[in-house]
């Protein structure tokens, strides 16, 4: 079949399979790489992508359902809170290997644009669903929260 699809504020037509999984559409069919394949079970957080702005797992989420809502990925340079974010992160040298990092940067996209009082429990709560194998978690919470207080 054929879907029509907006990532990243540019439309794309992709033809698969209606029950083929959006983070194979993003990573093999329109090479965006950075959304990373983890678990693959919707546990781990590292497929994550915004839907209409919502933190959403791309590993279990079928092209089908997606419509035409807009795609936002961590390929993303209009986002300012993402800009935010990936600054920050830079600065802090929050990540190790950074494989859980383009996920952890779109949940903590939302969080950010949802809630402008956040502190590091809350952030923590947040980011709660998201694995990070090199236990980089309390840099990574560090950067939300300078990124939340720009
Ligand atoms: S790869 Fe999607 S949640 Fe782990
Ligand atoms: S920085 Fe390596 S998994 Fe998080």
């Amino acid at each position: 079949m054929n879907f029509q699809i907006s990532v990243n504020g540019k439309d794309y037509s992709v033809n698969c399979e209606e029950k083929t999984p959006l983070l194979w559409v993003l990573r093999n069919y329109l090479n965006l790489i950075g959304t990373r394949f983890g678990c693959g079970s919707g546990l781990c957080g590292a497929c994550t992508v915004l839907l209409n702005g919502v933190p959403i797992h791309s590993c279990d989420t079928p092209i089908w359902s997606v419509g035409d809502k807009e795609i936002e990925t961590v390929e993303s340079e209009e986002n300012p809170t993402l800009n935010k974010l990936k600054s920050c992160v830079a600065d802090l040298q929050a990540a190790q290997c950074g494989f859980c990092i383009s996920g952890l940067l779109m949940r903590a996209t939302s969080l950010i644009e949802n809630d402008q009082k956040l502190d590091r429990d809350s952030i923590a709560h947040g980011l709660d669903g998201h694995l990070c194998r090199c236990g980089a978690h309390n840099r990574i919470i560090d950067a939300v929260a300078q990124a939340g207080q720009q």
